[in-house]
């Protein structure tokens, strides 16, 4: 070896030396500020996607004229000029891979305009370019594993995929590349679905797989139980996907929704990854699964925003309990869907659906909700077990819509105070009902509501912000970047509403336990275990809640001159031994950071000039070990300008 090279092995090591002197454990725990947005989006869903998608409508009985009768209608009667514009295949397009090069072949009888013939075989390019002619783009579905949902899921059905075992293998799984550069070149489709089933049902036990009709794989997704999943073979599987989208579509001009059903921790990492992703299970038309696919976006405020969203899972508006015979149950649904900014993709046969249905759909002030471009996600201001208040705030300055939900079947009531929203008391409210679109008059002090059985409803509140200058972190959820959430085993979420699970309605099991992962990542006015926050004593109403060894980025976007919080380890902190150093950053430059705070101590003010400061990052550094998980408060954490 030259002495060169020797001097530049001692300068390198040296360096690491440092690094690790300065701060031992900090690189890899990914604490240290990088002064960058870290939330990159994946293809481009500036506000929640909207359209409709044949699943939920018709399952694998999926023909050409169903889709495009849907979207005739969406055309005609209006909902396309209110912003559905995704028209998605599921489940059921595909026959087979051509083993002779790997190009996907189209069941032509269901889907007659794709029997194209010529070397091609069959293409779905006729479809999207109908599509595209009258003003919609186009949706396709496949799944990340060798096979697909419908083939471990609907065996009895007529149109699954056919021939040898190879050509069977319709998924994306060593054909990502090939498939996507078809799907999103030559066809010229716009968004996909990418589903879970190749990851977790083709399992030793399967007896289609014993019989040797299907390859085994895996399972790598263990679909209830998020420790025995592996989250990241799942994850890379998603990010080849990605990473083949942007290859195809260097502009960004699609979408990339994830489908594996809330598993593997995608709640915490389907915001690199995606557009959207899944949070839960499939929804089905009843009021329990609503509920339950509705909590798994609840929490989750601070994962969510422009580019980047939380999916419950396809509408449900128009079928079962949420048919024309249910408008209170129809109107619920979707102005939850609203105010968790959740995409919008209608799942009935609207060939068949009443001017009714179609009005909730498409009902104007309620769309608005959900697309309001600032993308912030509603934020839970009470909760018990059967009524809740969740909070959006809107672009508008002291505009927030507002959720009153009674989850029960008996009629309830509830009182709304400015407190809830954010917003003044003592000055004038207006509050609107966005469903009858009429204005209802102040709010004055506070204002009692009475709802029907599974009522919801959707208002919108206009008044001066609580804070004259500025605005409280939790007001801004997609303003915030969970950089490193402080999980440090995932554990499954358990204030999740578990219905009556449809695909196992006996009771002979010991029944329907908490499986998505997410409990203990941070929240917005309350802490990652859901308790209020409280510092020594002291409640705080507003603020941050995170576990220690986190980092929340902030996109104050030079927009404020002064960051402040009273910072502590929260009284609920299952942890109480070590000490934790609350730090902020700007732009990467440490601008102060507090004394090691213990449990019970009380919350110390940090408060600090942030003038023309783009990114903030918040670091909550545990200093030593733990006899459990640190909770930490930044309370009352706010931006004024
Ligand atoms: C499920 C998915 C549904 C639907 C179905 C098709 O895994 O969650 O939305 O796509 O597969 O078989």
């Amino acid at each position: 070896m030259t002495g060169l090279g020797k001097l530049l092995i001692l300068a390198v090591s040296l360096s690491g030396l440092c690094a690790g002197a300065a701060s031992a454990g900090e690189d890899a725990s990914g604490l240290n500020a990088t002064g960058q947005w870290s939330q990159i989006n994946t293809g481009s869903a500036p506000t929640p996607p909207m359209g409709w998608n044949s699943w939920n409508a018709f399952g694998v009985a999926i023909t050409e004229a169903k889709v495009l009768g849907s979207a005739q209608v969406i055309h005609d009667r209006g909902l396309q000029e209110r912003g559905y514009l995704y028209i998605n295949l599921d489940d059921g397009w595909w026959l087979k891979r051509r083993t002779s090069d790997g190009r996907m072949q189209v069941r032509v009888n269901l889907f007659p305009s794709a029997a194209t013939g010529g070397p091609d075989g069959s293409s779905l390019r006729p479809f999207t370019d109908r599509l595209h002619q009258m003003g919609f783009k186009a949706g396709i579905y496949s799944d990340i594993g060798f096979n697909a949902c419908s083939q471990a899921w609907s065996p009895d059905n007529p149109n699954l995929p056919e021939g040898s075992q190879a050509e069977r293998e319709v998924g994306l799984m060593g054909h990502a590349r090939q498939d996507i550069s078809l799907y999103f070149k030559d066809w010229n489709f716009d968004y996909i679905k990418v589903d879970a089933c190749g990851l977790s049902a083709y399992r030793p036990g399967n007896p289609m797989v014993a019989n040797g009709h299907f390859r085994q794989f895996g399972p790598i997704i263990a679909d209830a139980q998020v420790n025995r999943s592996d989250i990241g073979a799942v994850k890379a599987l998603y990010s080849d996907v990605r990473d083949a989208l942007r290859a195809v579509r260097p502009q960004g001009d699609f979408v990339l929704s994830l489908c594996n059903w809330g598993s593997a921790n995608v709640r915490a990492w389907g915001k690199g990854v995606g557009s959207m992703w899944r949070t839960s299970n499939d929804i089905d038309p009843s009021w329990g699964r609503m509920l339950h696919n509705f909590d798994t976006v609840a929490t989750r405020e601070l994962y969510a925003g422009p580019g980047h969203w939380n999916d419950p899972d396809m509408l449900e508006i128009g079928n079962g309990v949420f048919d024309a015979d249910h408008l209170v149950e129809a109107r619920t649904h979707m102005s939850l869907w609203a105010i968790e900014a959740s995409p919008l993709i209608i799942g009935t046969d609207l060939t068949r659906a009443p001017q009714s249905i179609i009005d909730i759909l498409g009902a104007p002030e309620v769309v608005a909700v959900s697309q309001d471009r600032a993308g912030h996600q509603g934020v839970i201001a009470y909760a018990d077990s059967e009524r809740e208040i969740i909070v959006k705030s809107l672009s508008g300055t002291g505009e927030k819509a507002v959720v009153l939900l009674n989850r029960t079947a008996e009629r309830t009531s509830l009182v709304l105070t400015p407190a809830h929203l954010k917003l003044a008391g003592d000055k004038p409210i207006a509050l609107r009902d966005l469903w009858a679109q009429k204005d209802l008059g102040a709010l004055h002090g506070l204002k009692a509501f009475d709802l029907g059985p599974h009522e919801a409803m959707l208002l919108k509140a206009s008044g001066a912000p609580v804070l004259a200058d500025g605005l409280y972190l939790s007001e801004a959820p997609a303003w915030i970047n969970v950089a490193v959430d402080g999980v440090r085993v995932p554990e499954p979420d358990p204030i999740i509403h578990r219905m009556m699970d449809p695909y196992h309605l006996s009771t002979t099991s010991n029944g329907n336990h908490p499986v998505y992962a997410g409990w203990g990542g941070p929240r917005a006015d309350a802490t990652p275990y859901d308790q209020g926050l409280a510092i020594a004593g002291s409640p705080y109403r507003y603020g941050l809640g995170a576990l220690a060894n986190s980092r929340l980025q902030v996109k104050a976007d030079g927009g404020f001159s002064q960051f402040a919080a009273k910072v502590g380890v929260d009284d609920s902190s299952r942890g109480k031994t070590a000490a934790v150093r609350f730090e902020l950053y700007g732009d990467g430059r440490l601008l102060a950071s507090s004394k090691p705070k213990r449990f019970g101590e009380a919350a110390q003010d940090l408060s600090v000039s942030i003038t023309g400061v783009k990114v903030l990052e918040l670091v909550a550094r545990q200093l030593a070990d733990s006899d459990g998980n640190m909770v930490v408060s930044w309370a009352e954490a706010r931006l004024t300008k």
